[in-house]
């Protein structure tokens, strides 16, 4: 029966991924029915992509390799494609089987650029230069450290938007996406860029964005979440940025430029 009102967003407040996932039984995003949800919405450009279109330009380098996690059916890639010299490097998306899955048949009938490769297994994406992920951090059942670790090497830059962070502790409340409920973390802010920092990288550049912070329906009382973004870099490659590409006059060497002073974590965001 169906009531007209429409269930609430977000329900439940559990202390880790794990207890939260039980509780949503089901297989979260990697289901056919909840990976589709929001396909067109989520290939739009919009207002808090536009730092991560920033980044991506000045650190541009050609046949630079990025690893979109957690990239959907390449939606960034399609978002961003006339805005970054896309076709000029190599994006790999890396998500769960289904939507890999899925991907790949709408790339056979044309419906998804051929140029993306899609990838559910991360020991065969091999070297990457920059690591984005964008909307992925929430859903994500393990910690960033363990991602990396499961590639090659760790890539200089990483790209994180839309990190559902508080100052209380970490939280994982169940989200509906479809049909379904997906566990939705929301990260302890100070300890989240501790991590960040152990993980031996800089915070070079945050931002908040307001319109998506969350209130949990069924816990008011804990707050909005606070939506982040963070440019990181590693800490021993960190003295420079720039791309040389950009910066590059037509006769003259690669320029590059200093890199801002590192922002430290816990530090107030602009
Ligand atoms: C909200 S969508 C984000 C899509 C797009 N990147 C954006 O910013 O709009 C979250 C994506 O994360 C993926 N995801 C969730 N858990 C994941 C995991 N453990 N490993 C890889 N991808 C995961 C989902 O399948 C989904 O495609």
């Amino acid at each position: 029966m169906t009531t007209g009102i429409r269930p609430p967003a977000m329900v439940g407040a559990y202390p880790n991924y794990a207890t939260a996932a039980v509780k949503a039984r089901g297989n979260g995003y990697n289901d056919k029915d909840v990976a589709q949800v929001n396909t067109g919405l989520m290939r739009k450009t919009v207002v808090w992509d536009y730092p991560v279109i920033h980044w991506i330009n000045e650190v541009f380098s050609e046949g630079m390799h990025l690893l979109d996690a957690g990239g959907h059916f390449g939606s960034k890639y399609i978002a961003f494609r006339d805005l970054c010299p896309i076709d000029r490097l190599q994006w790999t998306v890396y998500d769960l089987p289904v939507t890999v899955d899925l991907a790949r048949a709408a790339q056979e009938s044309q419906e998804l650029p051929a140029e993306i490769v899609f990838q559910d297994d991360l020991a065969k994406v091999g070297q990457i230069d920059v690591l984005l992920g964008s909307g992925l951090m929430q859903y994500l059942d393990i910690s960033l450290a363990e991602l990396i670790g499961k590639l090659d090497a760790p890539p200089r830059y990483i790209l994180l938007n839309k990190v559902a962070t508080r100052c209380g502790p970490t939280v994982v409340t169940l989200e509906k996406v479809g049909p379904g409920r997906v566990p939705y973390q929301i990260r302890n802010r100070n300890d989240f860029e501790k991590n960040l920092t152990e993980m031996g990288y800089v915070i070079r550049d945050q931002w908040d964005i307001p319109s998506l912070g969350r209130i949990i329906s069924t816990h008011p009382g804990l707050g909005p979440s606070v939506s982040r973004g963070y440019f990181l870099e590693r800490r021993e490659q960190a003295r420079t940025i720039g791309s040389p590409d950009r910066h590059r006059s037509s006769t003259g060497p690669p320029v590059s430029r200093r890199a801002n002073a590192p922002i430290q974590p816990g530090a107030g965001s602009k």
